[in-house]
């Protein structure tokens, strides 16, 4: 059975694009999986270079038309992952989706149409809008990354009475994977970051993945981190960067796939 899980923050900028393509890269090696891109920003599309898409490409918006078949804008990548690309006509059809009352449930009926895949992974845009209450809604599970340097209490509380919120309305059975502290350092502000997250019970906290300016030369290659490190690094020097910057990763992916088995 298809596992969705929602790759989910309405703050910007905390790592949720690059969270998803280093846990779909890792989880493409071993499974099938689909990334879709929630935010007509396209960070996710581009990231994973998919760079020139053509006037006829179906995109992230048609995916909201009931009527169109997902497996018509579903798009190869270099990296063995699928993608559902998003452009800026995303923005105007969140704005259309807002006026229809029941449309957050468009997304789930149409993810249960590519039930071919093992893992489908939604990267969500930094709002808590119609798009993302869409995703929760879809969603078996929700990984929540972190910015450690910015990270909000206040924010962080917001975003898990929207989880709570959909729970109640739209999706029983949405889980916390957990929070996956993202950007970590060796400063005061990180550390008070790890200890603030600790203390909210029953919510996994994963390992933080640290600060390190290869995610940024990653996503501006459009080569997923881990395989950008293995082909820009020598033998040694990759091995100590994918330690460092994909274990945390890599963790996650473990712990997804072992709920698999739990869950059989
Ligand atoms: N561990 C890291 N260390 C340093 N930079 C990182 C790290 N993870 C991500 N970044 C960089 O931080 C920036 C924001 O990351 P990303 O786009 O993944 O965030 P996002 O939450 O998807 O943003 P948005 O809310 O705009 O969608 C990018 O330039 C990315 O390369
Ligand atoms: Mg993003």
């Amino acid at each position: 059975m298809t596992k969705i899980v929602a790759i989910a923050n309405q703050k910007g900028g905390v790592a949720k694009t690059t969270t998803t393509i280093a846990k779909a890269s890792l989880i493409g090696t071993q499974k099938t999986c689909l990334v879709v891109d929630l935010d007509s920003q396209a960070n996710l599309t581009d990231g994973l270079g998919v760079r020139e898409i053509n006037d006829e490409q179906l995109t992230a918006s048609n995916l909201f038309n009931p009527r169109q078949d997902p497996n018509s804008i579903v798009v190869s990548t270099r990296w063995g992952i699928d993608l559902i690309p998003s452009d800026i006509g995303l923005a105007q059809k969140e704005a259309e989706l807002i006026a229809e009352p029941d449309s957050h449930f468009i997304l789930k009926d149409q993810l249960g149409k590519l039930s071919q895949y093992d893992y489908v992974l939604l990267d969500c845009p930094p709002s808590l809008g119609r798009l993302t209450y869409s995703a929760l809604t879809a969603a078996e599970l929700i990984l929540i990354p972190v910015q450690c340097q910015y990270f909000s209490a206040k924010g962080y509380k917001q975003l898990l009475n929207t989880i709570q919120a959909v729970q109640m309305r739209s999706n029983p059975s949405l889980e916390i994977l957990g929070v996956l502290p993202t950007m970590s350092d060796t400063t005061n502000i990180s550390k008070g970051a790890l200890i603030s997250l600790s203390k909210v019970e029953g919510v996994t906290v994963f390992a933080p993945v640290p600060k390190s300016v290869k995610f940024t030369e990653s996503q501006l290659a459009g080569i997923p981190i881990d395989r950008y490190i293995r082909e820009n690094h020598s033998i040694k020097e990759s091995e100590e960067l994918i330690e460092r910057l994909i274990l945390p990763y890599q963790a996650v992916v473990e712990r997804l796939l072992a709920l698999e088995i739990i869950y059989a």
